[in-house]
């Protein structure tokens, strides 16, 4: 994999490349499309912002009829930690009840903002909730994901516990437009 872009410089180890990724979409997209062939309405959510490219990759590798839009939640607390807290920022433009709902997000750390989430799906009167990650990093969490009946779990890939960038993922706003999910160098973020 050539790298050549500026925020390459900042990584310090490319974990996932573009082409694997590549590929376990493709292979998520066909899960994803087999398990959802019910005829039952599907609504795709992103959560915003770190999920828009693999939310962008994964409704193209998903051959079922959907509508797809995104939510925003925040939680207090900026750079590398996450706080307690989580609340939905901003919400979806389409209707979820009585539908098939499967939330995208970028990676799951310490669950927060998924549990979240998935209330809130359940909440809004969803027929189903799901919910595809790309990254799981399984040693962090406090927060089990509990879904409720019939609610799937994707995982592109298990994560190690190291701060990473790229595909989407941020810090502080920046290295989201890598092609790549990578380790940033952590004397770019720790004091
Ligand atoms: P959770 O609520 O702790 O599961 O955190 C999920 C959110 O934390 C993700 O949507 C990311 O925005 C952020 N996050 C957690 N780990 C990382 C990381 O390694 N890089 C970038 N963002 C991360
Ligand atoms: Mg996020």
């Amino acid at each position: 994999m050539v790298l050549s872009k500026k925020e390459d410089a900042d990584i310090a180890e490319v974990l996932f490349s573009a082409e694997s990724i590549r590929s376990r979409v493709t292979e998520l997209g066909a899960l994803i499309s087999t398990d959802f062939s019910d005829g039952q309405p599907l609504t795709v959510v992103g959560v915003a912002t770190g999920a828009f490219i693999f939310l962008a990759d994964l409704v193209r590798a998903i051959d079922v009829p959907m509508e797809v839009d995104v939510i925003r939640a925040e939680s207090y607390g900026q750079g590398t930690e996450s706080s307690g807290q989580v609340r939905v920022s901003s919400n979806m433009k389409v209707q979820v009840e009585g539908r098939h709902v499967l939330l995208v997000e970028d990676i799951l750390d310490t669950g927060r903002t998924l549990a979240a989430l998935v209330g809130h799906m359940v909440v809004k009167g969803a027929n189903s909730v799901s919910v595809c990650v790309l990254l799981d990093k399984e040693e962090r969490r406090i927060i089990p994901l509990v879904l409720p009946p019939s609610g799937k779990q994707y995982t592109g890939f298990q994560c190690p516990d190291q701060f990473v960038v790229g595909y989407g993922l941020d810090f502080d706003e920046k290295y989201r437009s890598l092609s790549y999910v990578g380790v940033l160098r952590s004397e770019l973020y720790s004091s």
